[in-house]
């Protein structure tokens, strides 16, 4: 039997008895459990098989339930806040002393952000707790844009995937930090930077291991499909090298198929950068599980969410 379901109702049951439920968001599919349950978050690790080290971002219904997660905000972050929540940025802040440690993995900071999602915000409003949710995939695996990709992680391992449909951005979260108020970003995400320099100025990137320690999901591979994938931006001479073998092609907005392409998913057609990001992750999963050789990847323009598909496009061909 499916557990994929849309009865918010059964969602709040199992939350409430400290049990797992994936929800919806409009970047990718989380891993839900109560904050302040020891038991659920837990069992969000070890579903996950993510170490202790890598900390969870909170979900919040409202802005204005924000002061009861952290202690403090700077004065650009509630300007962030209130311009683009709900939606996809997350913000890393000073917690609130009643935020448990295993969700911070003892950090003095906590990251928190509203999700827009009509599903997900029906279910925060109903629940007397926030929800701890890491994207809701198996650790270093890709995320999770539709509930079929959910079930076909976790369907042993958890009771109900409430189903808000596919993830209508697609990729995760922009994460902003903040040094001495000033925002840093922890994460390229589905939140494009030009829109954040737009309300708070220039903003300093810090999404690599090495530049940012503190950080600790920025591990070099990461979103990566099983399959041996390699980043481009010259497809044809790459599928050249590869012609005795099964290759898969994820190309930004033109063909390249020929004979020794066996499948070819174009991420836009109309170069349109939001309708790529959206389709990116499902791309990669469906060319994960056709048994190829290779997939060859096409780099995209650096602009725009341009940057953050490359950033994801990159860590799925690190060291392949
Ligand atoms: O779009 C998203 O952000 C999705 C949806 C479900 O909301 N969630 C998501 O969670 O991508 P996750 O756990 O896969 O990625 C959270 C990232 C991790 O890289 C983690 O290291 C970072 O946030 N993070 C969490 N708390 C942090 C903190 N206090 N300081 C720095 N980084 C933090
Ligand atoms: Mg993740």
């Amino acid at each position: 039997m499916s557990i994929i379901s849309k009865d918010i109702q059964k969602a709040i049951a199992l939350l409430s008895n400290e049990e797992l439920v994936a929800i919806p968001t409009e970047t990718v599919y989380g891993l839900a459990g109560n904050i302040f349950s020891e038991k659920a978050i837990k069992r969000i690790f070890e579903t996950k098989k993510r170490p202790f080290f890598n900390p969870l971002i909170v979900h919040i219904s409202s802005v204005a339930l924000l002061e009861t997660i952290v202690s403090e905000v700077p004065e650009k972050a509630q300007t962030l806040a209130n311009t683009f929540w709900p939606g996809a940025m997350t913000l890393v802040l000073k917690k609130h002393k009643d935020i448990p440690d295993i969700i911070t993995a003892s950090k003095d900071t906590v990251a928190v952000r509203v999700p827009n999602h009509p599903v997900t915000i029906a279910l925060l409003k109903q629940l007397p707790f926030p929800l701890a949710a890491p994207s809701a995939n198996p650790f270093n695996n890709i995320s999770p844009t539709k509930p079929a990709h959910v079930e076909r992680y976790f369907k042993n391992d958890i009771k109900m995937v409430l189903d808000g449909g596919t993830c209508k951005n697609g990729i995760e979260s922009t994460i902003i930090g903040f040094e001495k108020g000033e925002p840093i970003i922890y994460r390229l995400g589905a939140l494009a930077i030009e829109d954040i320099e737009a309300v708070v100025g220039n903003v300093i990137i810090k999404n690599k291991k090495k530049e940012n320690p503190d950080a600790p999901g920025m591990l070099d591979k990461h979103y990566a499909p099983l399959t041996a994938t390699i980043l481009t931006t010259d497809i044809a001479s790459e599928i050249k090298k590869h012609t005795k073998k099964k290759i898969g092609i994820l190309a930004y907005n033109s063909s390249f198929k020929n004979d020794t392409v066996a499948i070819e998913i174009i991420l836009s057609k109309n170069s349109d950068l939001q309708e790529a990001a959206s389709k990116l992750y499902a791309g990669l999963h469906e060319l994960d599980h056709l048994n190829l050789d290779v997939i060859i990847a096409e780099k995209l323009p650096e602009t725009g969410l341009g940057k953050s598909i490359n950033d994801r496009l990159q860590r799925a061909a690190f060291n392949s």
